[in-house]
């Protein structure tokens, strides 16, 4: 396999385990949530989850510079809208107004998984079809 093609599945591979991980870590927020934990242990995830996403997403945004991707602006305003809305929520949680974040991790959830089927699933075509 050339140099380059292997660069392009390790970056795809590598993203791939990243959006894992950030999916397990909003569901883990969902389900603190759901079961009413406390604001400590609520600010905990979602501090993890925005300093994961904040380095994720950067990885990311770096890929779509390199390849020179089309798509480049409206990704980033998703992954920009994405850490605005987790940051509202930990404000929002430290306020004492957790009871009303659980509805906001589930659209936050749905809002991902749509970004990661949609956009990062055409970054990743983009990738690996080295266009
Ligand atoms: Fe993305």
């Amino acid at each position: 396999m050339s140099p380059i093609k292997e660069f392009n599945v390790k970056a795809n591979d590598d993203t791939d385990r990243e959006h894992q991980v950030q999916l397990e870590l909003l569901q883990k927020l969902c389900l603190a949530l759901e079961a009413g934990a406390t604001a400590t242990t609520v600010h905990q995830i979602i501090s993890d989850l925005i300093d994961y996403s904040e380095a994720h997403f950067m990885s990311e945004e770096l890929l779509m510079r390199m390849k020179s991707y089309d798509d480049y602006e409206e990704h980033q305003d998703n992954h920009t809208h994405i850490l605005e809305v987790l940051r509202d929520m930990a404000s929002q949680n430290i306020a004492g107004e957790g009871a009303l974040l659980k509805h906001k991790a589930r659209d936050m959830l749905g809002f991902i998984t749509q970004h990661i089927a949609t956009r990062d699933k055409r970054l990743a075509d983009h990738v690996r079809l080295g266009l």
